[in-house]
């Protein structure tokens, strides 16, 4: 697999709770409310869920409190920590190379779709759409309302001396959200959008 961030997670994951916790000053506002929004993520799935991007397992300890989950991970070194944290097998794969699957009720994800192009984002809802009938959607990320939007919080980070974070801002692929809600809608979806903090948005999306 030749993912494009896989670096960042070699280095990152062994400070990555820490940075969730709120402990970097440059990521403190990205995470602000980090464990509520999970606890809240976690309400809204039903049935077998699906979980790209896991990291350190975060979400997933949550999920498993009430339901079947399957957990996707391509760095090794997070799915280390998470496997060690949650004590099941968490797969190797990514948002388009993942097992086949007979059941999938939710797809959920937390602080990763943006690591997809909005064309691969497309593709991924196609196909989840195709191999499991439409599943229920829950996405926590970070998004953008309007190219000035984003040009605001870019600004603000940069005022601020975040190097790391504009950086960041820069170079994922963080979606506006009228794009997210068009690739729902197309596939026929009913989708609701709530920002939950500065930089994140949670997007439910139901048949
Ligand atoms: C910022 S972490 C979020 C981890 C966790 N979901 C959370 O909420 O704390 C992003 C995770 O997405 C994973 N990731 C990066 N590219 C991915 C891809 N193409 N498909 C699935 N996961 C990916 C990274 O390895 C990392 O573990």
């Amino acid at each position: 697999m030749n993912l494009p961030f896989m670096d960042i997670f070699k280095d990152w994951a062994k400070d990555y709770d820490t940075t969730v916790e709120g402990h970097d000053e440059q990521y403190h506002e990205v995470f602000i409310g980090y464990e509520q929004m999970l606890d809240e993520v976690a309400l809204h799935v039903e049935g077998t869920v699906l979980e790209f991007g896991v990291g350190t397992g975060n979400l997933s300890s949550r999920i498993l409190k009430g339901h079947p989950l399957i957990a996707i991970e391509p760095s090794p070194e997070m799915r280390q920590i998470a496997v060690e944290k949650l004590g099941i097998e968490v797969l190797e794969g990514d948002f388009l190379r993942y097992p086949k699957l007979s059941h999938v009720d939710t797809i959920v994800s937390s602080y990763a779709f943006h690591h997809l192009t909005d064309s691969e984002k497309a593709t991924a809802i196609g196909r989840y759409v195709e191999d499991w009938e439409h599943p229920k959607f829950v996405l926590l990320d970070t998004m953008f309302e309007s190219p000035a939007a984003r040009q605001d919080i870019i600004d603000w980070a940069t005022a601020k001396g975040y190097s790391d974070l504009v950086e960041d801002l820069n170079r994922e692929y963080y979606p506006f959200t009228s794009t997210i809600r068009s690739m729902l809608e197309a596939n026929g979806y009913n989708v609701t959008m709530t920002q939950k903090n500065k930089f994140v948005w949670l997007v439910i999306a139901t048949k």
